[in-house]
């Protein structure tokens, strides 16, 4: 049976601040995704939250951006936003930056992962969920699971691995996209992800024949709102096992924890922590940022799950590193590199502080430095 997974997220408010979910929302949403099921729009749902957003995952046969399936998201969180606004919740409604729906959720707010596929004799995905961070937090780990044999043991022993897989980046700016192929454009594919503000993996396809093996949420608010109004939070689904990356190999680069950007406003720099469902609570600074790792085994289009794979004393080395990494970084305080850079910041508050200030520079007859890529400055041949 030919099978679409769509999940579809947003922020609608927050318990307390920014930190968590409250249950009335989340049994709100809930309501309405066993609703489709029950009037036979959905074949399963299963809500999931991470921090103060909430995701739907749904299983259906109407294929991607099918516009009653995402209405029936748009108006569980309009619905979940009533009840948040009701509880006088931070931050109610945050992510529905439209006024009514408008045929598909994209460009409306909410994120959203998507895939199509035959189901296979035995189907394991695995949905990760992040809060406090962007879209291109999943680039590093999508590397590794698919195109680093150094994690991903089967890209070497698997027959049905050995060709690789190829990548669709996005570049979030002109909407644009490029497709690579691994291991032969490695390189390249790394020229682009290792730029994570401007380019974010859509999609990972196996070489072989084409089978989609991972997709993830590219929606960046500031950039549909044109100003900061929370981060992304971004959700990604993984297929896993026979011809993909088994279970422990998806799950493999979250052991190591490395930085991403969204901490704190939307401004800083902070590590991923894997965490259970109980502990996706970021709490300290408004974070560390914080990832969930849903696991379900599709049968005939229902979702058996979630299992909270996270779960697991194997991960409490990489959240003792982050609790490390978080205190080292928590000392440079307002300074880059915790901090992000002035680019990052276009879209924070912080040029509303920064209008107020400029009347005060004055000129006092520096050479004027030229700006980067003006092709002034650059190494001769
Ligand atoms: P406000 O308190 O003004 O909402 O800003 C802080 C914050 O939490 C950023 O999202
Ligand atoms: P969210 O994007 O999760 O709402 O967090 C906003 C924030 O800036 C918290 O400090
Ligand atoms: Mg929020
Ligand atoms: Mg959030």
């Amino acid at each position: 049976m030919k099978i679409t997974v769509s999940v579809i997220k947003a922020d609608i408010g927050g318990f307390v601040g920014h930190s968590s979910t409250h249950p009335e929302v989340v049994a709100k949403v809930k309501e309405y995704a066993e609703a489709g099921c029950e009037k036979g729009l959905l074949l399963d749902a299963s809500v999931i939250t991470c921090g103060d957003d909430i995701a739907i995952v749904m299983t259906h046969t109407k294929g991607k951006d099918n516009e009653e399936v995402h209405k029936l998201a748009w108006d569980a969180f309009v619905a979940g936003t009533e009840v948040a606004k009701k509880l006088k919740l931070y931050g109610a409604g945050q992510d529905l930056l439209a006024d009514a729906f408008s045929g598909n959720v994209k460009g409306m707010g909410p994120g959203v992962a998507e895939m199509e596929f035959e189901e296979r004799k035995s189907e394991p995905i695995i949905v990760f969920f992040a809060d406090k961070t962007s879209p291109s937090a999943w680039n590093l780990p999508l590397y590794e699971m698919f195109a680093d044999p150094m994690n991903t043991a089967g890209l070497v022993i698997d027959p049905s691995m050995h060709d690789g897989f190829s990548f669709e980046v996005m570049d979030v700016y002109s909407g644009k996209v490029v497709k690579l192929e691994t291991p032969r454009e490695l390189y390249d594919l790394l020229v682009f992800i290792g730029a994570t503000s401007r380019y974010v993996v859509r999609a990972v396809y196996r070489n072989r024949d084409g089978e989609i093996a991972a997709a993830a949420s590219t929606q960046k608010l500031s950039l549909m709102a044109g100003r900061y109004v929370g981060k992304d939070d971004p959700v990604l689904i993984v297929r896993a096992q026979s011809g993909f990356p088994a279970v422990g190999e998806v799950l493999e680069p979250f052991a190591r924890p490395w930085l991403v950007e969204g901490w704190m406003r939307g401004s800083h720099t902070g590590p991923l922590m894997p965490v259970s469902f109980k502990e996706a609570k970021p709490t300290r600074f408004d974070g560390p940022p914080r990832v969930i790792a849903a696991g379900y085994q599709i049968c005939e289009g229902k979702l058996i799950g979630p299992n909270d794979l996270f779960d697991d004393p194997a991960f409490d080395d990489a959240r003792n590193r982050c609790a490390i990494l978080a205190n080292q970084l928590r000392r440079q305080g307002i300074f880059e590199p915790h901090r992000l850079p002035p680019e990052e910041m276009e879209y924070t508050t912080l040029p509303k502080v920064l209008e107020k200030l400029k009347d005060r520079f004055v000129d006092v007859g520096e050479p004027e430095a030229k700006a980067p890529g003006s092709g002034e400055g650059e190494i001769a041949e």
